[in-house]
């Protein structure tokens, strides 16, 4: 039987937009952060304190949190990469720190410009300062199911990389299909193995939709018992530093897929879909969602 209730981590304000090019206006993505809390997500990933040499679109990070009408009880994520991004989003008050790591060697160095091994020591001293703010620390594993530079990742990888985030405390640990090369199977059986690792509870499914298998990927998690899923409203996004990714899977069809298996969200889809078609607007095309497409011409 599959969860009767799943927490949706959406992703877009970071995920989806730290990709685009023309420089997004902080008002726009407050904005579209405060849509996303009326339509009642939880968990919203809304900035990231990495180097704006690396990710220009994310500079403007501190004025979004400093923006953004917080709703009590709504976690409001940041990616930090080292110490110098902790102490940005300690003062910008975000809810959740995101150290992200890789499986693969490869894109480890792309992405983050450090080893597995040197980006796990860079990552302690930022877990241990996470701890001691009582802040929640959650660890992203890139590349869990294949890599745009070495291609084929092991499950051991993955393993190996989860271990290691564990042990730093991780509240919670994103199993991410960076380049959406996993298909149904495949992910069940790694995310199988993993349950056996980590509390089942707190992993969660972080799948991008570049191949269009997304939606079968969640739903195979859902058959081992995942319960906690990452999405991108208007299927924003792509990872800089992962040429021809394209977004997270979108909210809007996550959502509906919910919505027809019973599956209780806490989350107004219709708001969602709103929120989703004010984005596509700014950006000057029409949402990679289909249902929310779908919802929008009735
Ligand atoms: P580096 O060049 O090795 O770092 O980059 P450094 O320590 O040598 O610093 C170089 C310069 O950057 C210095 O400035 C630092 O001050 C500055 P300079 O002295 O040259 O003027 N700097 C910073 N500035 C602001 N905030 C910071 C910061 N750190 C250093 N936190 C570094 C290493 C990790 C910083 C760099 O590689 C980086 O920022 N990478 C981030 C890449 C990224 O954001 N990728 C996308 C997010 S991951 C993702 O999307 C995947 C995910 O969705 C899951 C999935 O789908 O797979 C999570
Ligand atoms: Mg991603």
């Amino acid at each position: 039987t599959l969860p009767s209730k799943v927490k949706i981590v959406e992703v877009g304000p970071r995920d989806g937009l730290q990709n685009e090019k023309e420089t997004i206006p902080a008002e726009i993505k407050i904005e579209l952060v405060d849509r996303l809390t009326r339509a009642g997500f939880v968990n919203i990933e809304s900035a990231s304190f990495v180097s704006p040499k690396w990710v220009p679109q994310m500079a403007t990070s501190s004025e979004v949190m400093a923006g953004i009408a917080r709703k009590p009880g709504v976690i409001y994520s940041a990616l930090v990469p080292n110490m110098k991004g902790l102490e940005a989003a300690l003062a910008a008050g975000a809810d959740e720190m995101v150290i992200f790591g890789a499986a693969s060697e490869a894109f480890s160095q792309k992405n983050i410009n450090c080893s597995i091994a040197e980006s796990i020591e860079r990552f302690r001293e930022v877990a241990q300062a996470v701890k001691q703010h009582g802040k929640r620390l959650r660890g992203s594993i890139s590349c869990a199911f294949g890599c745009p530079y070495q291609g084929e990742v092991g499950v051991e990888s993955v393993v190996d990389v989860l271990h290691r985030l564990r042990d730093l405390g991780c509240d919670e640990i994103d199993i991410a299909d960076t380049i959406g090369v996993g298909t149904p199977n495949k992910v069940q059986a790694v995310m199988q193995r993993l349950t056996q690792e980590f509390p089942i509870d707190r992993l969660s499914g972080h799948f991008h939709d570049t191949y269009g298998q997304a939606l079968a990927n969640i739903y195979a998690s859902l058959e081992v018992g995942i319960s906690i899923y990452h999405s991108s409203v208007a299927g924003l996004g792509g990872c800089p530093y992962a040429k021809g990714a394209t977004g997270n899977v979108a909210s809007e069809d996550v959502l509906y897929l919910m919505r027809g298996l019973g599956i209780a969200t806490g989350i107004d889809l219709d708001a969602v879909v709103d929120a989703g078609q004010f984005i596509s607007q700014h950006l000057g095309r029409k949402a990679a969602s289909r249902a929310g497409n779908a919802i929008a011409a009735k």
